[in-house]
């Protein structure tokens, strides 16, 4: 049988090394380019629709403001960050019955129960869990939902207490009286991660300033998000391979005053992806997490 035997090379550009190997996983500190951001020109209320419009008009009245950031990684130090410092914490080897992530209900079914029981799991003075949505994000040319290239928090205190009322009517005012969280449970579907992994900043280092309410027009709704402006002061992270057992917590709102409450985020482009590997492919599930 013959046999073959491949040398793996290295290019590098602009300082940057990129490897021929289509399976090698970036890791460590990298430079990258970020989405912030910028003001609407006229000083208007942000507002973005959520589905592009089909007749031409914009799907937002902001702009860009694109800036070069660190992405440190935490691979090796997960246990330095915490939900009420940082707003985001990890997770790892945790087995899953979920296996395609193709079918909604099965999803709702399978999937849904071992987020609940992580996050109660996990999350101390947690007593309710919540889950009311889930993204699939696939990065197939064709996917409907791709990775998100724009930093953002999903959440505003406004719209954290819409959501208890929409999804926990008959307690809402009960539960609206003791702590309640967002929290976004992430992980890949396709792991090791190399393509466009997720970015996200330290809630302590991150100014409620630099958050600006951006209302988020669905078709029949409309909630509130965040955008951020950039702050030198921001420190960016991210978890270099992220495996498919490993999960991600990202805190988008907790009301308790103290802590630190939300964590920005955004996929980045690593220039480090080597050529052939495949697109990030990921799901998050959102939960109200009560206490
Ligand atoms: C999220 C999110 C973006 C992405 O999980 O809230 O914004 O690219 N994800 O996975
Ligand atoms: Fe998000």
């Amino acid at each position: 049988m013959a046999t073959t035997t491949e040398t793996v090379t290295s290019a590098t550009l602009n300082g940057i090394t990129v490897s021929s190997d289509s399976t090698y996983i970036p890791r460590g500190p990298v430079k990258t380019k970020l989405n912030f951001f910028q003001d609407p020109a006229d000083g208007s209320k942000p507002w973005n629709y959520v589905e592009k419009p089909t007749d031409g008009s914009p799907q937002r009245n902001f702009g860009e403001n694109v800036v070069e950031v660190t992405m440190n990684d935490i691979r090796g130090h997960e246990s330095e960050f915490h939900l009420d410092k940082d707003a985001f914490q990890v997770v790892q080897n945790i087995a899953s019955e979920e296996k395609d992530f193709t079918d909604d209900e099965h999803i709702k079914k399978v999937y849904y129960p071992e987020v609940e029981k992580l996050l109660l799991e996990n999350v101390p003075g947690a007593h309710k869990v919540t889950l009311f949505d889930h993204t699939v994000r696939r990065s197939n040319p064709g996917a409907p939902r791709a990775p998100v290239t724009r930093v953002h928090v999903d959440q505003t205190a406004r719209s954290t207490e819409w959501r208890v009322n929409l999804h926990n009517p008959e307690e809402a005012e009960e539960l609206l009286k003791g702590r309640y969280r967002i929290i976004n449970v992430w992980r890949p579907l396709n792991g090791p991660v190399q393509a466009s992994p997720l970015g996200f900043a330290s809630a302590e280092t991150t100014d409620d300033n630099d958050l600006v309410p951006v209302e988020h027009r669905y078709p029949h709704r409309t909630g509130e998000t965040a955008a951020v402006r950039h702050n030198p002061a921001q420190k960016f992270y991210y978890w270099s391979g992220m495996k498919n057992d490993e999960r991600l917590f990202l805190k988008c709102y907790d009301s308790k005053a103290g802590v630190g409450q939300r964590v920005p985020h955004t996929a980045f482009v690593d220039p480090r992806t080597p050529e052939g590997a495949p697109g990030r492919e990921s799901i998050e599930v959102r939960a109200l997490v009560y206490g």
